[in-house]
C-alpha cells in the first residue's frame, strides 16, 4: 500500500473500508475517543448490552433456577462450539470455561500426564508472563526431575524456529507458546512448529489470547493437539469473560482434567461420591460457568463470524501497515523505535512503539490527547488495531497525538510512576 501522510489519505481509506459498517454495532459514546486498546479489552457489542438486559432482568430475573434447563447448562458447549469456527476447530473440539490462566494449568497438567518419562516443558521468554507462572506451577506439581526450558528471544521481537526446533528433544513432553506475543505481537507459522514439537513426540499447546479474532486459525489443520484462548481482547466478550480451550477430538479420551469437578462428570447431577470423566471435551469443565459473562460472549463471536476473519484479518494487515508506514515518517524521527515485526505475515494485530519515555507519553495520550492504547514495561507503547470498530482516521489521529507529545514535550508533565492498569 502506497501511504500518504495527510488526513485526507485516511479519510478515503475509511470509505472505501467494506468492513466500515461493524463500527456502529459496538457502543460508541463518545466518538471524539480514540480507543487503540482492543487488544487488552474489546468494546461493547451493541447486542451484548440488549443481552445483558434480558438475561438479567428475564432469564435471570423471571425464570430463576428454571434456567438451567432453559439453556444455561448446554451454554459453555454451544458457546465453545461457535468459537470453534474462529479457530479452526470441530465444534466438539473447544468449549469456554474458566479463564486463560485456570485452563492452561488444567491442560499442562494432563499434557504432563500424558507423557510419562519426560520432564522438560519448553517455552520462550515471549510468552505471557502469567503463563510462565502456570508452568512453573504445574511442574512443580509434577515432581522435582520435571523442569521447565524457557528459549530465549534474540531481539525480544521473535524466536527463530531453529533456535526453538534446537531445544525440542526427546525429553520434551510439552512445547506451550503464546501464537501472538503479547507485546511485540510477532506471530509464530503453528503448522510448522507443531511440526517441529510432533518429530520429537512432544505436545504443543498454544495460547491464541491474542489472535483469536484477529485472524483465521486452522487449530485442526496444523494438527494441534491443545490450545488455550482468552475472549475479552478481539472477541469483545466482556471484561473478565471467561475463557475457552481447545482439546483435539482423539485426545479427548486420553487426557484427564487435574481439577476433576461437577461440570465435567459423565452424570453430573446423581451425585455419586465417584469421578466419572464425561465423554468429549465436556470432561475439562469443573464447576457452574459465570453465566452472565458467558453468555456475553456470544454476541462478540457473531460479529466476527458475519464479517468473516478473512476480511478481519485483511483489514488487520492494511492498518498495521499503515501504522508502520505512518510511524517511520513521523515517529521514527522523533525517537520511537518500531517493536514489531515489519513482515506482516508474522505479525498480530497490534503494533508497539518503543521510546526511552514511554510511561510518560502513554500518560500524556490518555490525559490530554483523547487516546487510549496501552502500555507495557519498560518501553512498549502498544497501538491495537481491532479490524471490527477501528479507523484509519484514528490511527492517523492517535500517531499525530504521539508526535505532537513529543515535539511539545508534553510528557514532561507527568512522572514515570507505575500504576496498577497501563
Ligand atoms: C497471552 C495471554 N495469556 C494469558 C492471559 C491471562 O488471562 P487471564 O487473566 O484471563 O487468565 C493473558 C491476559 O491478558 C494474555 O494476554
Amino acid at each position: 500500500m502506497r501511504v500518504r501522510t495527510d488526513p485526507g489519505f485516511a479519510r478515503e481509506q475509511d470509505e472505501r473500508d467494506e468492513l466500515a459498517g461493524f463500527r456502529s454495532r459496538f457502543v460508541i459514546d463518545d466518538p471524539a475517543l480514540i480507543y487503540l486498546d482492543g487488544n487488552s479489552l474489546g468494546r461493547l457489542p451493541v447486542e451484548s448490552a440488549t443481552r445483558a438486559q434480558r438475561l438479567v432482568g428475564a432469564e435471570w430475573g423471571q425464570r430463576l433456577i428454571r434456567g438451567w434447563n432453559e439453556g444455561w447448562l448446554g451454554l459453555a458447549e454451544r458457546v465453545g462450539a461457535k468459537l470453534a469456527r474462529l479457530v479452526g476447530a470441530a465444534e466438539d473440539e473447544v468449549i469456554v470455561a474458566d479463564s486463560t490462566s485456570v485452563n492452561l494449568f488444567k491442560l499442562v497438567a494432563a499434557a504432563l500426564q500424558a507423557r510419562p518419562g519426560r520432564t522438560v516443558v519448553i517455552t520462550d521468554d515471549l510468552n505471557f508472563p502469567s503463563d510462565v507462572y502456570i508452568l512453573q506451577s504445574a511442574l512443580k506439581l509434577a515432581g522435582p526431575a520435571h523442569r521447565l526450558e524457557i528459549v530465549r528471544s534474540p531481539d525480544g521481537l521473535t524466536v527463530p524456529i531453529e533456535t526453538l526446533a534446537g531445544a525440542i528433544d526427546s525429553d520434551t513432553a510439552l512445547v506451550a507458546l503464546s501464537h501472538t506475543a503479547f507485546k511485540s505481537g510477532s506471530v509464530y507459522d503453528m503448522a510448522t512448529v507443531t511440526a517441529v514439537a510432533h518429530r520429537a513426540g512432544a505436545l504443543i499447546l498454544w495460547d491464541v489470547s491474542h489472535s483469536v479474532g484477529a485472524m483465521p486459525l486452522s487449530l485442526d489443520q496444523a494438527a494441534v493437539d491443545l490450545a488455550v484462548g482468552c475472549t475479552y481482547k478481539y472477541v469483545n466478550g466482556g471484561p473478565g469473560a471467561p475463557a475457552f480451550l481447545f482439546v483435539r477430538r482423539d485426545l479427548h479420551d486420553r487426557l484427564h482434567n487435574p481439577i476433576a469437578g461437577w461440570f465435567g462428570h459423565q452424570a453430573q447431577f446423581e451425585f455419586t461420591l465417584e469421578y466419572r470423566p464425561a465423554q468429549g471435551i465436556r470432561r475439562f469443565l469443573t464447576g457452574t460457568p459465570s453465566v452472565v459473562s458467558l453468555a456475553l460472549i456470544e454476541p462478540g463471536v457473531d460479529l466476527l463470524l458475519e464479517a468473516g476473519l478473512e476480511r478481519v484479518r485483511a483489514k488487520s494487515v492494511r492498518q498495521t501497515d499503515y501504522l508502520i508506514a505512518l510511524w517511520e515518517a513521523l515517529l521514527a524521527p522523533v525517537g520511537f523505535t518500531l517493536h514489531s515485526p515489519r513482515d506482516a505475515a508474522r505479525r498480530g494485530s497490534h503494533v508497539s512503539l518503543g521510546h526511552p519515555d514511554g510511561l510518560r507519553i502513554d500518560r500524556a495520550l490518555i490525559e490530554q490527547m483523547h487516546v487510549i492504547p496501552d502500555f507495557r514495561y519498560p518501553d512498549h507503547i502498544r497501538l491495537g488495531v481491532a479490524p471490527l470498530y477501528t479507523t484509519y482516521t484514528e490511527i492517523h489521529t492517535a500517531v499525530m497525538a504521539l508526535r505532537t507529545v513529543v515535539v511539545e514535550r508534553l510528557y514532561e508533565q507527568y512522572p514515570a510512576t507505575r500504576r496498577g492498569v497501563t
